[in-house]
């Protein structure tokens, strides 16, 4: 019987995007404005040749042109990403195929921490939509002679880029920043803070398999005290009307959490029956001035979603992660690899958000510099 229906399930996650519940556009419709941009003779690209034809609405409501964390976005507003960045997946055939929304400007990823998913996936956004990318690193930089965080961004944005994606291991960086230079600023990571680009790729896998996340039960499990995966989940799930479970062990989860309205837990084994959703967060070890546990082994054995876990969770539980996982740590490879796992998925839909953000910042700077006069949100 559960194999039944976890073969059914695993049809309807790889299933393409339109075979999927989505009540993403019936919200879209709601914010008609006058500039409506129609793609396809913009596009030059041979790629588009089996292209359809998309309108895509600017949202008249949309006015913020820097992302900089969940916390301070409306459900509105992260509605409105969501519908955006589901839009573009599918202008971009599952964004693999460019189209030429964003051409002649330019994106810079001035990246101060390591990333893979994260920096690679704003750059493909920022070219499927037709533009340009700067990529810095610390490492090799003026930084090494010297040169403070500010001026390095001053000197990137002085090149002509419309945003700077920036990734630094102190809170607050991004929102610095966001004080500092004229163009569009993005957080792709500041400390334990906030990673809202992947907040937001989460929430638009959970969509695409649920439809809504209203009612939903999500646990986020492992290292909350570190993860900005986390402060990001918790902010922008509970915005859109999920039950969110904090759990982990005591020296991870601040009983705090609970004073903001959170369910806290510290066993997985107790909350797991009732989860729709499990997001198993990494240790991030590189944050840790001390061991929060006594070995790896132990916090495997209370919290490491495995095979047998598996048995005792809802049949159609998603298992999602940000990345990079660490098989046998917080996720066993039967279940990363298993078929109610979506953790390639969400790299995709990185993509997608992405492109979002970098659409809807860029139009809300449009707006201003066509009429300095008006008052942005951030
Ligand atoms: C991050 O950079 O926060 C990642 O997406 C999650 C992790 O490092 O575990």
């Amino acid at each position: 019987m559960k194999a039944n229906v976890e073969d059914s399930f695993r049809k309807r996650s790889l299933g393409p995007p339109r075979d999927r519940p989505n009540r993403l556009r019936c919200c879209q419709r709601k914010h008609h404005c006058p500039l409506t941009l129609a793609v396809l003779d913009l596009l030059p690209f041979s790629t588009m040749s089996n292209a359809v034809q998309h309108d895509l609405t600017f949202p008249k409501s949309w006015c913020r042109r820097h992302l900089l964390d969940l916390e301070s976005l409306s459900a509105e507003e992260i509605s409105t990403l969501l519908d955006i960045a589901q839009q573009l997946k599918e202008m971009t055939q599952g964004c693999r195929h460019k189209i030429s929304l964003l051409a002649g400007k330019t994106c810079a990823n001035l990246f101060f921490e390591n990333s893979t998913r994260t920096r690679n996936s704003f750059s493909l956004a920022a070219k499927r939509l037709g533009a340009d990318t700067v990529e810095f690193s610390s490492v090799g930089s003026s930084v090494a002679k010297g040169e403070t965080f500010v001026d390095t961004a001053k000197t990137i944005e002085a090149m002509g880029v419309e945003w700077v994606v920036t990734r630094h291991g102190t809170p607050g960086t991004p929102h610095l920043l966001s004080r500092e230079l004229d163009c569009c600023v993005l957080n792709a990571g500041d400390g334990p803070h906030g990673h809202p680009t992947q907040g937001l790729l989460d929430m638009l896998t959970i969509k695409q398999h649920r439809g809504d996340i209203r009612g939903l039960t999500v646990a986020l499990v492992g290292d909350i005290a570190h993860s900005r995966t986390a402060r990001s989940n918790i902010w922008g799930l509970s915005k859109l009307g999920a039950h969110v479970i904090i759990c982990g062990p005591p020296t991870l989860v601040s009983p705090r959490w609970s004073e903001l309205g959170f369910e806290v837990a510290h066993h997985l084994d107790d909350i797991l029956p009732r989860c729709d959703v499990l997001n198993l967060l990494r240790i991030q070890f590189e944050r840790q001035r001390a061991r929060p546990f006594p070995s790896v082994h132990e916090y495997a054995a209370l919290y490491a979603m495995n095979g047998a876990r598996m048995r005792k969770a809802k049949d159609d539980i998603l298992i999602m992660a940000p990345g990079p996982i660490n098989r046998g740590v917080e996720i066993t490879p039967e279940v990363a690899d298993g078929p109610h796992s979506v953790i390639l998925e969400q790299v995709n839909n990185g993509i997608a958000v992405r492109m979002a953000a970098l659409w809807l910042l860029s139009g809300a700077n449009d707006r201003v510099k066509a009429n300095p006069k008006s008052s942005p949100a951030d």
